[in-house]
């Protein structure tokens, strides 16, 4: 070792030499070597220094700040499987910055989603990135009370009432994309023999926002997608990536659009609101519904407040249906034995002697079995949002069964860390459900089965309900299945979405049989909602009437 001592000495020597011989080179110096020596230090001190036995295992990382945004952002879920067999259920990560503690399992998801909203903050998390999008006011922008009394206004919109209407709507605006659209250009033709093909999530995102502003936005909406609404949604969806979730504010050109959309939109929704106020029009939709409701305080809600909540709407339910709907075509594609029996239960109940079909009411919608475990499995697979995120507000010590060392006493999750919890995860652990990664719907019809018992336990099935602000929800934190999140923070949009997705399926797989030519396409995690690769492509053919 001696001589190799000897080496480093006078390499130090020479070095210094060189760098004291002229400022520039001290510069450049500093520029060069300070990145490559944090790097060192970064790895000296997590394979060196003790680690604190109370902070949960931190994932090694090589570069300082940046940390594992790589292999997350990626995939976030290969990322999570590695991180597991290495550290168990409960590890910390960085990214760009910030320490984020995941906690996997159901535990894990009981742990984050039924956590404090004192002690994990939503809207300390998100609101960064949400109130330039939504708006002041509403959702994060709000202490967490007000916000569960907008929640509560909002499940007004989703009566039942509301709902019975909205089937043929979305039957009609389906049935109208298909008879005008250029990518069913095959079907419109009538030719039974010709295959056409679509881009799915293209067409999906497209109907989403039709059938959505027809129904829940209102007509105005609707009117306004033909002409500029379509554009000002996509300039305020151009601020709503992963790169403002992790910086806020950037002087780029996509941030500067997210901006004067939010401007354009919420004084375009302004406008409606008062001329609505006006007119005393009453419609069976979200604005009529927002503009009957008080705040306890007695206080209604302001226009400016309306706008933004509908924004808020928009982007809630645009992107997780889109990418729901888009998967579950690509597996009715694929797999056509399903698909065939999703036909047979349309024809079943809904089938005219001719070979045509009547409407479906939305009590008979919800009936059907076939339909309702296609949507089930679809967002179990594949479920839109592969991470929920809170702020931890107070250190939090983390609950032993959820794997902290015994002998050390808790782990303890300290305030200013991250918490994030992947119900994604647990919906395909092979300990929980049989062949995991296979989509088959009809493990929702077994009784007996796992899939059945997830979801009794995650619907109000059991009884055990819990009033966040917004009215009673099953408690549910602790499912293995959870795509639309659990706690105060579940999502209020499910009933809709059910609605929205089975409508549109049925009324497209009346008319059109369809087949992929490609492999399924892999998730893409760059985006803010999990989405399919491109390739994306389903090939499709006008049915024939029986
Ligand atoms: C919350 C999923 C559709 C409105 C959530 C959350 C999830 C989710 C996972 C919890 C987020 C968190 O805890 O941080 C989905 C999926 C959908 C869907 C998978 C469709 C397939 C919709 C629709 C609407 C909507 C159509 C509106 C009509 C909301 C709202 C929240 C929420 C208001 C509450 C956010 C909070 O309390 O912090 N959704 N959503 N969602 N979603 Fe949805």
């Amino acid at each position: 070792t001696l001589p190799t001592v000897g080496y480093v000495a006078t390499a130090l020597e020479s070095t210094q030499n060189y760098v004291t011989n002229s400022p520039g080179r001290a510069i450049l110096f500093a520029v060069v070597y300070s990145p490559l020596i944090a790097i060192v230090l970064n790895v000296l001190r997590q394979l060196i220094l003790p680690r604190d036995p109370s902070l949960p295992p931190e994932v090694f990382h090589i570069i300082p700040i940046f940390g594992s945004a790589m292999s997350y952002g990626n995939d976030p879920l290969g990322f999570f499987a590695q991180c597991k067999e290495k550290y168990g259920n409960v590890f910390t990560f960085v990214l760009l910055g910030r320490k984020v503690t995941v906690a996997l399992g159901p535990k894990g998801n009981n742990f984050v989603l039924g956590g404090k909203s004192m002690a994990f903050s939503a809207e300390d998390a998100y609101k960064h990135l949400t109130t330039p999008v939504f708006g002041k006011d509403v959702v994060y922008d709000v202490p967490n009370e007000l916000f569960m009394e907008q929640k509560k206004f909002v499940k007004v919109g989703l009566s039942v009432e509301n709902f019975r209407a909205y089937v043929g709507m979305i039957e009609d605006e389906v049935d109208h994309f298909m008879k005008t659209d250029a990518a069913f250009l095959i079907f419109q033709m009538n030719d039974i023999n010709d295959w056409g093909r679509f881009d799915v999530t293209d067409i999906m995102a497209q109907i989403t926002i039709l059938t959505a502003s027809r129904t829940l936005q209102g007509s105005e909406v609707r009117q306004g997608l033909d002409k500029t609404f379509s554009e000002l949604f996509n300039d305020l969806d151009g601020g709503f990536t992963p790169l403002n979730f992790l910086f806020p504010n950037l002087p780029l050109e996509s941030y500067r659009k997210r901006d004067v959309a939010h401007r354009k939109m919420s004084e375009f929704y302004v406008d409606i609101i008062r001329k609505r106020r006006e007119s005393g029009i009453d419609a069976q939709d979200m604005i009529s519904a927002l503009i009957s409701q008080k705040y306890r305080s007695g206080r209604p809600l302001p226009d400016h407040e309306i706008a933004h909540i509908l924004i808020a709407l928009l982007m809630a339910g645009q992107h997780t249906s889109s990418a729901t709907g888009s998967w579950a075509l690509l597996h009715l594609a694929e797999n056509l034995k399903v698909q065939e029996a999703f036909y047979q239960e349309q024809v079943k109940n809904f089938g005219n002697p001719d070979g045509t079909f009547r409407s479906m009411t939305y009590e008979e919608l919800r009936e059907l079995p076939i339909m309702d475990s296609i949507v089930r499995e679809t967002l179990r697979l594949h479920p839109p949002i592969h991470s929920i995120m809170r702020y931890v507000r107070s250190d939090v010590p983390v609950p032993p069964t959820l794997g902290a060392p015994s002998k050390d006493g808790a782990y303890v999750i300290p305030r200013g860390y991250y918490v994030l919890a992947s119900p994604s995860v647990s919906q395909v652990d092979p300990e929980v459900w049989h062949n995991p990664t296979t989509w088959d719907p009809t493990r929702w019809s077994d009784p007996e089965g796992v899939a059945a018992k997830a979801f009794k336990s995650y619907a109000d099935e059991n009884g055990e309900t819990i009033d966040f602000g917004f009215g009673a929800v099953s408690k549910g934190t602790d499912s293995p299945y959870q795509p639309f999140g659990a706690g105060r923070h579940r999502c209020i949009g499910e009933q809709f979405a059910y609605l929205q997705l089975g409508t549109v399926l049925a009324t497209m797989l009346r008319q059109v049989e369809i087949r992929l030519d490609q492999p399924m396409p892999e998730h893409n995690y760059h985006t803010m909602i999990t989405m399919p690769k491109k390739p994306r492509n389903i090939c499709y053919r006008r049915r024939a009437l029986d």
